[in-house]
């Protein structure tokens, strides 16, 4: 008997032929009933579940996150308990372009982890920026239109994208970032990921803090010039999935040292930023930066589809010892993500290896398609027959606290020194070497140079950049010729 693999159907059976369709004679029209062919290419047809909304194009690995120093006076989380290790996996992505769009184009970088912890999924869905466009999740929608694409000639338009972030002067941090070399990371390995938002540390106690997490590459900032990013652009586009990929196959296992950022949970209310603003960082001389741990990548997916593309973060994982804060953006998030996998993947998308939780999940929420974790008796709750209770309530404990006011829609209160430029006229004036101002300048110059980038946008570009600071704007007037 042959030793070689028999292809089946789908049921198993034995597959006819591989080359061969069936036919009335060898040139007659072809049968119904070759149900081998048709499951081919009904198979084929649904090969694809939709391309993420935003964040289409990336690439990922599993890792480890080890943590070095005791930070259980701030929280409780298993997670970030000294010597703690905890499997991860991270996905990183490009924004705005699509599934095969060049990993190499200027945008902000997605750096989205999963940490599979012994009391659940905890996910950090952040980004290679330590700030956002906006600041409020009514606006995700249109500033990301404004990103993509036209309606009418399918085109992606630069000066839609100048008119969105000159009407959301909000942006001009972000924007700076953006426009920087930051703008076009040389790989993922050579950049930095932030948790970006505020979010909630509880310790044993029920002690409160507000944290911000910073992970700094090992590895080093190293980044494209606009020139580089686009000659990378044109001969390899998966230059960034390839990086990755290799260093991890060759043992080259890239890392990051783990930092955070905490604010004793008192000082919210008077601090000289709102520090729920997601448009603003906190300044290291008013918090410095903590190292807790390392997090490092030493393994390659298996298959993309089922361990990247099925891949889901939640911004809304949280485990005990962490929870959110009230940065309108995150609150928005919470919802979005579980909204958009069930639509995307399905309502069991939970259940897929890439995103299951690695402890037992022992839930009253079953069936749907493609589940394949049925329940047990009793199927209700409350019950009298030994089914799940609720966790005690000291899990949780500390994640509550008051809030109160009159329902309405406004923007944040300001505190003492909020405005819109005057971080990014920080990084102007403080951070930015003399080459990083012109290769800011000329990146800003050649993005708003673009053919379809009118006069009057020209100007509205200029007066954009004075706001940061006179002698940027000044420099963008003098190349737009504005
Ligand atoms: P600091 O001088 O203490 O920190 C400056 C920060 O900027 C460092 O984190 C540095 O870390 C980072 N940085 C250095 N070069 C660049 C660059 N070319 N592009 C972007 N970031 C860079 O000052 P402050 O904390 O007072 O912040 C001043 C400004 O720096 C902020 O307004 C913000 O724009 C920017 N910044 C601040 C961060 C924060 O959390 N406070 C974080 C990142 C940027 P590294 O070189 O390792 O990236
Ligand atoms: C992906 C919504 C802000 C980081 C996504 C997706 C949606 C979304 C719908 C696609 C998810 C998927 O299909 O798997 C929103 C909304 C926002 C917002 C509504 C604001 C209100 C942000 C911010 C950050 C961020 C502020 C970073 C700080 C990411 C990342 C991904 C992503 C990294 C890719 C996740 C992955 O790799 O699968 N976002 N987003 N988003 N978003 Fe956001």
């Amino acid at each position: 008997m042959s030793d070689k693999r028999i292809a089946t159907t789908d049921a198993g059976a034995a597959a006819p032929s591989l080359e061969h369709s069936q036919s009335v004679g060898p040139n007659g029209p072809l049968l119904f009933q070759d149900q081998y062919l048709v499951q081919k290419m009904a198979r084929f047809n649904r090969e694809r579940v939709p391309e993420r909304v935003v964040h289409a194009k990336g690439g990922g690995a599993y890792g480890v996150l080890e943590i070095t120093e005791d930070v259980s006076q701030f929280t409780k989380a298993g997670l970030f308990q000294k010597g703690a290790r905890t499997d991860s996996f991270v996905r990183f992505s490009t924004v705005a372009g699509e599934l095969g769009s060049a990993d190499s184009a200027r945008d902000p970088r997605g750096f989205a982890m999963k940490f599979y912890t012994e009391d659940g999924n905890y996910d950090l869905v952040g980004n290679n920026t330590p700030v956002f466009f906006i600041r409020d999740p009514q606006k995700f929608s249109d500033f990301i239109h404004s990103q993509k694409r036209r309606a009418d000639n399918h085109l992606r338009d630069h000066n839609m994208q100048w008119d969105f972030w000159t009407l959301s002067p909000e942006s001009a941090h972000q924007v700076t970032f953006l426009m920087s070399d930051r703008g076009t990371p040389a790989s993922w390995r050579n950049m930095h990921g932030f948790g970006s938002h505020t979010f909630l540390w509880y310790n044993a106690s029920g002690e409160k803090f507000w944290v911000k997490y910073h992970f700094k590459t090992d590895q080093g900032i190293k980044n494209f010039t606009d020139a580089e990013a686009a000659q990378i652009q044109a001969t390899d586009p998966d230059s960034h999935i390839r990086d990755l990929h290799e260093a991890i196959r060759r043992g080259d296992h890239p890392s990051w040292t783990v930092n955070v950022q905490i604010m004793a949970f008192e000082d919210a209310a008077d601090y000289r930023y709102n520090p729920f603003d997601l448009t603003k960082v906190w300044p290291h001389e008013d918090y410095p930066e903590i190292t807790i741990g390392r997090w490092t990548l030493n393994r390659n997916p298996e298959n993309y589809f089922a361990e990247i593309e099925q891949a889901s973060f939640e911004p809304s994982n949280f485990v005990p010892g962490i929870g959110p804060s009230p940065d309108k953006m995150l609150q928005g998030r919470l919802f979005s993500y579980p909204d958009t996998h069930r639509y995307r993947i399905g309502p069991n998308y939970l259940q897929l290896p890439v995103n299951q939780p690695r402890n037992k999940v022992d839930t009253y929420n079953y069936d749907g398609p493609m589940t394949y974790r049925n329940p047990t008796d009793p199927v209700y709750a409350p019950n009298s027959m030994g089914g799940p209770v609720a966790a005690p309530p000291d899990t949780w404990s500390g994640e509550s606290y008051e809030v109160a006011g009159e329902i309405i829609r406004h923007a944040y209160e300001l505190h003492r020194d909020d405005d819109d430029f005057s971080q990014p006229r920080a990084l102007w004036e403080k951070v930015l070497s003399p080459s990083d101002r012109d290769h800011l300048v000329s990146n800003i110059v050649g993005h708003a140079s673009t053919p379809e980038v009118t006069a009057d946008m020209k100007k509205r570009v200029v007066e954009y950049w004075r706001n940061v600071h006179k002698d940027l704007g000044d420099r963008v007037a003098k190349g737009l010729g504005a």
